[in-house]
């Protein structure tokens, strides 16, 4: 019986290719600094007089022979914390203090009255800000850089350059707090040589920089796949890669000959690998196999074929769960007399991986068919966890699988069907849409954080969404939420609190700092994207809104709760002077959840006992995780034209 299915398994392969989704291109015209927008300050204050003494000395004889300085001007609220860094290749001094003295001159003109801002030339990097960022790691604002033109041989590329870089921050990473972290290196790639060069600021312990520069090396992928040159700049660490030699070195840095295991120089690819042993299993097995298929051909109705097709299907799909799974199996006729063979009237709308439908199965019950795509191969992955994971799930605040389906080409999930549409409709919707009123919000807020606490710690296996989002917060007829779209969960077990993904899933503005840096997600990513939902709820405005013009949804309801001003965050279309009380701990409980440090972010049991308990007093949070909203803006900012050309005037060659 083996055997046969192996033979089965030639014919109906499904190979899986996940495409990474292409380069996005940051650029700019030049290397320029980039202003806080968090706040200014007054002319003539003590933090202006800190901040020329600060500027004055980063060009004094106090610092004339160092490649590094850190410093603090001033006490209380009015303190400057700044340093600069000559890149670990520069050997001149005269070199390194005039690139200083250039930035310092420009960061002065480019951010008049900036309380942070940071600049980074080709040879150096100047920062300053009102905050203590000494020995934590930065990652914004950053930029990422290309030199548009693909490498020749595209073939295993980036991972030799992801394996030297690696390397090369390994070492870097190696030396003691205040001590220089840079490392050159030059790999022997297809008669070229690849340079590149990692550094980040001393004042870094050696597991933060490594950190840090993990989040830039990963950051190539999204940049500079394929291409000739790229550079990512954080402020707390940085990388650069080029085929020519573009640092300084007194002493010759020799190309190291890698001799790494075959599946780095021509990259593992599943499919290929599956393709040869298909090729293989041809070979071997086509004279057997031919006879063996007649005979089935024979001896089998079609029918049969197709119930074993289904069962290795099962079995592909679900090894040895799939006894349990079952019951749950809807055939392909069932969903297409249910749905009227996915007609465009029963369409609700195309979510992540492909269209929902809604059907009425013979019975009389409403359900919601969520059809793959079928050509992608993408979400395959998904299919198999959200079946997976939400078979056995069991909460109000979940939406439930009540079965799928997976025939011919076809992978189905079937859901209760929720009739009051997702909450975004009502937050952000149009005109006609239903205001919310304290009460819904209230109610929402709740069921959400009771959903997600029970995916955290009630369920069969630990669940991390990953991908909250208001879009997936589903309402039933008495405004219930119920939480959707397990595709991108990731199951986790008990003992691991942390997991850590390259590939990274998730709606920007959703995702906690570190989940969208480093790929490390856990309970507490899951905590951020909740507190953003909790303060969109209560505005009524979206994460990426600017209500001061200036300002992200966080800044902006952080800066007023700060000075009471509830109603000011409060959506202008509620008039709730009796729940105001109310109101605040919310808000306070959103702040509390959007904190940069993952730590410091309550537990959802935490969350749900601080809605629960009118007894516990809150702690009061810390300022919450953005820095200049850096990616953001350079991502979307159009003022100057992103111009690929423009760009390569970096790379001179
Ligand atoms: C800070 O000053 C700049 C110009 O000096 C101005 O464009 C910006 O709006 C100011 N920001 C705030 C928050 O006042
Ligand atoms: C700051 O001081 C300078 C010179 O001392 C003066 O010209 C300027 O008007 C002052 N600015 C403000 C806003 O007080
Ligand atoms: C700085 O050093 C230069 C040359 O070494 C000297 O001429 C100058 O007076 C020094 N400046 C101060 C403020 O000490
Ligand atoms: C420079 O940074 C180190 C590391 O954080 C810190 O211990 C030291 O106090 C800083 N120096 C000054 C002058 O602030
Ligand atoms: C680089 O390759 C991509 C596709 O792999 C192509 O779209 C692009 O035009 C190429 N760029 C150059 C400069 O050749
Ligand atoms: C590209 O590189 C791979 C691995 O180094 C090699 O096998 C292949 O022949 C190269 N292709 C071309 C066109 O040079
Ligand atoms: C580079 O390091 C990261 C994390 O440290 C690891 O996930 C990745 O597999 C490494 N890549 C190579 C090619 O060594
Ligand atoms: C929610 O659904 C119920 C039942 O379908 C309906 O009566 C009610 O009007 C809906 N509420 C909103 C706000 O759409
Ligand atoms: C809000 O409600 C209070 C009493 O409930 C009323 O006096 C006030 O005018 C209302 N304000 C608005 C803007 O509707
Ligand atoms: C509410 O919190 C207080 C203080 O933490 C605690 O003493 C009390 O038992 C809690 N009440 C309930 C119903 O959990």
């Amino acid at each position: 019986m083996t055997f046969n299915i192996i033979i089965l398994s030639l014919f109906f392969f499904i190979g899986f290719l996940l495409n990474s989704s292409s380069a996005q291109v940051i650029g700019r015209n030049e290397l320029y600094p980039q202003c806080s927008t968090r706040g200014n300050f007054t002319a003539n204050s003590t933090f202006d007089s800190n901040l020329k003494t600060f500027f004055s000395s980063l060009t004094s004889n106090k610092t004339a022979n160092l490649k590094f300085y850190n410093t603090t001007v001033g006490r209380g609220g009015e303190t400057v914390y700044g340093l600069f860094m000559c890149r670990g290749d520069v050997g001149n001094q005269d070199v390194c203090r005039q690139c200083v003295a250039d930035s310092t001159l420009e960061v002065g003109s480019v951010c008049p009255f900036s309380k942070e801002a940071v600049t980074w030339r080709d040879l150096c990097l100047v920062r300053y800000s009102d905050r203590n960022f000494f020995s934590t790691v930065n990652t914004r604002p950053r930029l990422r850089m290309l030199n548009p033109n693909n490498v020749s041989n595209q073939s295993g590329f980036m991972n030799v350059l992801t394996f030297i870089m690696n390397q090369s921050a390994d070492e870097a990473s190696k030396s003691a707090v205040m001590k220089k972290k840079f490392k050159m290196n030059a790999v022997a790639v297809e008669f070229q040589t690849l340079y590149v060069l990692v550094q980040c600021t001393p004042d870094l312990s050696s597991a933060d920089c490594r950190r840090c520069l993990s989040g830039v090396i990963g950051d190539f992928r999204w940049c500079c796949d394929g291409k000739i040159g790229g550079r990512v700049v954080y402020p707390s660490c940085l990388a650069r890669y080029e085929l020519y030699r573009f640092f300084n070195s007194s002493t010759p840095v020799p190309p190291v000959t890698l001799s790494p295991p075959p599946a780095l120089l021509s990259p593992p690819n599943p499919v290929k690998r599956k393709r040869r042993l298909r090729t293989i299993l041809i070979a071997v097995a086509s004279p057997v196999g031919a006879m063996i298929l007649l005979c089935f051909a024979y001896y089998l109705s079609k029918n049969q074929i197709k119930k074993i097709r289904m069962a290795f299907l099962m079995r592909k799909y679900f090894g040895s769960e799939s006894n349990t799974l079952e019951p749950l199996q809807f055939s392909l006729a069932t969903i297409e007399a249910a749905t009227n063979k996915f007609s465009k009237q029963t369409s609700l709308g195309r979510g992540g991986f492909g269209e929902v439908y809604k059907g009425i199965l013979s019975n009389g019950q409403e359900i919601a068919v969520k059809r793959l795509s079928k050509s992608s191969g993408q979400g395959a992955e998904e299919f198999k966890n959200e079946v997976l994971l939400i078979a056995t799930l069991q909460h109000r605040n979940l939406v439930a699988l009540l079965g799928f389906c997976i025939e011919e080409q076809e992978k189905i999930l079937i859901y209760e069907y929720v009739p009051n549409r997702s909450l975004d409709y009502f937050l952000f919707g149009s005109q006609e849409s239903k205001v919310l009123n304290w009460e819904e919000r209230h109610k929402i807020i709740g069921g959400v954080a009771r959903g997600i606490l029970y995916l955290h710690d009630y369920s069969r296996v630990k669940i991390i969404h990953r991908d909250l989002k208001p879009s997936n917060i589903l309402l039933d007829d008495e405004m219930n939420p119920k939480i959707s779209d397990f595709g991108m969960a990731r199951m986790v077990g008990f003992n691991d609190i942390e997991g850590s993904t390259n590939k990274i899933v998730g709606t920007y503005g959703y995702m906690s700092p570190e989940y969208a840096m480093f790929g490390q997600y856990s309970e507490k990513s899951d905590a951020f994207s909740f507190g953003v939902i909790v303060l969109e709820v209560i505005s009524g405005k979206k994460i990426t809104s600017s209500p001061d013009q200036s300002h992200g949804l966080l800044n902006y309801a952080w800066n007023q709760w700060k000075e009471e001003k509830i109603l000011e965050i409060l959506d202008s279309n509620l008039n709730e002077s009796e729940s105001l009380n109310e109101v605040n701990k919310c808000i306070q409980i959103g702040l509390l959840c959007v904190q940069e440090n993952p730590e410091a972010r309550p537990s959802m049991a935490t969350v749900v006992s601080y809605l629960s308990n009118d007894s516990i007093q809150l702690p009061f949070p810390q300022e919450p995780a953005f820095f200049l909203e850096g990616q953001m803006e350079l991502n979307t900012d159009s003022k100057e034209s992103i111009n690929e050309m423009s760009i390569s005037e970096f790379y001179p060659r």
